[in-house]
């Protein structure tokens, strides 16, 4: 049978057209849809990252996203009674446009609070019933406006202390003690019942803080207070936490009932311990390069944290990484570059990236 060019031309088409659909759909593949029968990869993202090339690696990558800034108290209610709602609206409509999972972060926390949640009309120091009374205004405005499309909240964020005392001595607790945790969940849940109600914080891995959250969240849920989750933020670093560490607090907050998420995941190049504000164990170095031994390092932490992660996906229901990629981090500034993420600053895969997806 000769094969004349024509018949050739023919097929070669067809299976041109079989083929390329599958290529693009290869190409598409991202880190959502290695871990889709895992837990949803999210992203903690502000404005600039819902256009141009960052929003396409965003659409890849991940099922779920987090405003980093917008929905804070400062941020969102800069003044008693005025709320900003553009950004965080924004933010929220994207994730709705591209059916991802939006998180709510955070109701209460000592940062980013606006002047004045402590201030009284004279400049005097609030009492704890008005203050209560202002952070129940506040999480019922805030999440009731965006019930039935933002499914998880941090409610309460870093209340735990990173010396020997148990709660954070912020204003918070300095006027309304420890029970503003409480109100505050408590609040969440009645402007929305079917939200997942999360208590958020860091440095969760070292054994003297994780048994302080441990003691406060069972106690918290004895008295039936609704708490669902624990945030366990996950700002690591290439030589922090151990396995062993890591594998302890996934056990022990998920003893409780919780559900466990890693909402803040970042792994510093830099040793030492960081988390929430903290960048402890060692001074600003001035380094802006990106060496193949901080590159070795952290793939190898990335390759460990989510071999433990697969390990334990029972009981974890969501990470998300904090910032996109290395063009943009929180860990930026005091005096040098970081490079803590999976896409480099051109948003290609680093590989760390190839270590967390081939299991
Ligand atoms: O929006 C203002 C801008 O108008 C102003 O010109 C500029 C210069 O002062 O500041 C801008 O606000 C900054 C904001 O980020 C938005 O960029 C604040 O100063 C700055 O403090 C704020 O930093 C954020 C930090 O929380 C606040 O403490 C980081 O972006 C954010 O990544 C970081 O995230 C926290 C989590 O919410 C909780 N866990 C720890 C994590 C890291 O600290």
């Amino acid at each position: 049978m000769s094969w004349k060019p024509n018949k050739l031309r023919t097929i070669s088409f067809y299976l041109l057209f079989l083929i390329l659909p599958l290529v693009a759909y290869k190409r598409a593949e991202g880190l959502k849809d290695y871990y889709k029968d895992y837990f949803p990869i999210g992203v903690a993202v502000k404005p600039s990252d819902l256009r141009s090339d960052e929003k396409s690696l965003i659409l890849t990558h991940f099922s779920s996203i987090t405003a980093e800034n917008a929905m804070k108290m400062g941020p969102i209610h800069p003044f008693e009674k005025k709320y900003f709602w553009q950004i965080a609206d924004s933010i929220v409509q994207f994730g709705l446009d591209h059916q991802l999972k939006i998180r709510g972060h955070c109701l209460v926390w000592h940062g980013q609070t606006p002047r004045w949640l402590f201030k009284d009309s004279t400049g005097n120091q609030v009492n704890k019933e008005v203050l209560l009374s202002r952070i129940k205004d506040h999480i019922n405005t805030v999440v009731s406006r965006y019930r039935g499309k933002i499914y998880a909240w941090d409610v309460v964020n870093e209340a735990i202390a990173d010396d020997t005392s148990t709660y954070r001595k912020s204003q918070l607790y300095q006027i309304a003690g420890e029970e503003f945790i409480e109100q505050a969940f408590r609040y969440a849940h009645a402007a929305d019942p079917k939200a997942v109600l999360f208590y958020n914080d860091y440095n969760t891995e070292n054994p003297i803080k994780r048994e302080k959250i441990y003691t406060m969240l069972k106690k918290l849920l004895a008295k039936g207070v609704p708490i669902h989750g624990v945030g366990l933020q996950a700002h690591w670093s290439v030589n922090n936490p151990s396995r062993s560490e890591l594998e302890k607090s996934i056990e022990l907050f998920s003893s409780l009932g919780l559900q466990i998420q890693f909402t803040e995941l970042d792994i510093s190049v830099f040793p030492g311990r960081q988390g929430g504000q903290l960048i402890t164990g060692e001074k600003s170095l001035d380094k802006t390069a990106f060496t193949p031994e901080m590159e070795q390092q952290q793939l190898e932490k990335y390759k460990m944290v989510f071999e433990v992660f697969r390990k334990y996906k029972k009981h974890i229901t969501g990470v998300t990484f904090w910032n996109l990629s290395d063009r943009y981090s929180w860990l930026d500034g005091r005096g040098r570059k970081n490079f803590p993420l999976l896409f480099d600053t051109d948003l290609q895969p680093k590989k760390a990236y190839y270590e967390v997806t081939r299991f």
